[in-house]
């Protein structure tokens, strides 16, 4: 009787911690370089500079290493970032950019429906993260069904569950 008492506290206590540990995981996000996102702006380079399938494809995509390649050659500030960055030239290898937003691979997203047919803003999706002077560890916005419902609901789109789940 106690020793059954006692398993079962036992395994409470372990549900409990699982569910703490779990919670606590809330995936964060470790950049291998800190990239500045206000500082390019400064620069004067669009968002699709860099997010290359923004405009006219389904994913934006992330910058290949010849894309900073294009200015990051020689060295243009003291920053130890930037020298991590030179060396990842130098060696031809890419930058391990971790993904920020990304949905299951059951759901359909296409950016250029979003921007080019119903003129969103990036924003309105990904918040400021254009004034960003590290890499974000967290989505700004988080991408729920609800979220997306919520939005086509007062826009007048699709909310057939064939448009989104294929
Ligand atoms: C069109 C030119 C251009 C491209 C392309 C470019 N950068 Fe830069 N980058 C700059 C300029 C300008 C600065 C700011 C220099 C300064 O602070 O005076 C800079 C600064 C940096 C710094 C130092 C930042 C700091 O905090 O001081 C890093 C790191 C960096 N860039 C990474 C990247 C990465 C990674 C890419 C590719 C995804 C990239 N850059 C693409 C122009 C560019
Ligand atoms: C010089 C290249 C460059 C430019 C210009 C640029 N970005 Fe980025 N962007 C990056 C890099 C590198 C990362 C990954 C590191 C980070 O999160 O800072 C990134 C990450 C992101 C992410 C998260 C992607 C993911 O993994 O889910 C979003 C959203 C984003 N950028 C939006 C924008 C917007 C909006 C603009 C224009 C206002 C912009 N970016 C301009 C290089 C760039
Ligand atoms: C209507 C909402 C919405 C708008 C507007 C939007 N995005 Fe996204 N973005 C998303 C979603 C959702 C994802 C995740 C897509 C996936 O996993 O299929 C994403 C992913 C990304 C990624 C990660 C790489 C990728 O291709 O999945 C980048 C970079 C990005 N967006 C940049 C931008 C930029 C730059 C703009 C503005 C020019 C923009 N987004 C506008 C919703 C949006
Ligand atoms: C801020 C508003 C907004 C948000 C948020 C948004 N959408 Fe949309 N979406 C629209 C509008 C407006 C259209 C209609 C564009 C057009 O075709 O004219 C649309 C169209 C679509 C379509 C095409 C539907 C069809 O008729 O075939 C799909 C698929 C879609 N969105 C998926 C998503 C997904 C998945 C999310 C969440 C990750 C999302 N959207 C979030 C505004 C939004
Ligand atoms: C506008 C786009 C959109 C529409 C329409 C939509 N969904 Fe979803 N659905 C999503 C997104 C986004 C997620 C979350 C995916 C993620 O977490 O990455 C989701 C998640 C789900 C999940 C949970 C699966 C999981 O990954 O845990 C189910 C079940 C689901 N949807 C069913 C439906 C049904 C049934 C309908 C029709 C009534 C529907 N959806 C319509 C965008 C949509």
């Amino acid at each position: 009787m106690l020793r059954g008492f006692w398993i079962a506290g036992v395994s409470l206590l372990l549900v409990i911690g699982a569910v703490l540990v779990g919670s606590g995981r809330e995936r964060s996000v470790r950049q291998p370089i800190q990239f500045n996102h206000a500082k390019h702006k400064a620069a004067g380079l669009e968002c699709s500079f860099c997010h290359q399938g923004v405009d006219g494809q389904a994913f934006a995509g992330l910058p290949p290493l010849e894309t900073c390649a294009i200015c990051h050659t020689a060295p243009m500030t003291e920053s130890a970032e930037e020298a991590k960055l030179a060396t990842l030239i130098v060696k031809g290898e890419p930058v391990p950019w971790q993904r920020l937003y990304g949905l299951a691979p059951h759901v359909f997203f296409s950016h250029r429906r979003h921007l080019q047919l119903a003129q969103l803003e990036c924003k309105t999706c990904h918040g400021p993260i254009e004034d960003a002077t590290t890499p974000p560890v967290r989505p700004a916005v988080k991408h729920s069904m609800k979220w997306c419902m919520s939005c086509h609901e007062q826009r007048g789109a699709s909310l057939d569950c064939m448009a989104c789940h294929r």
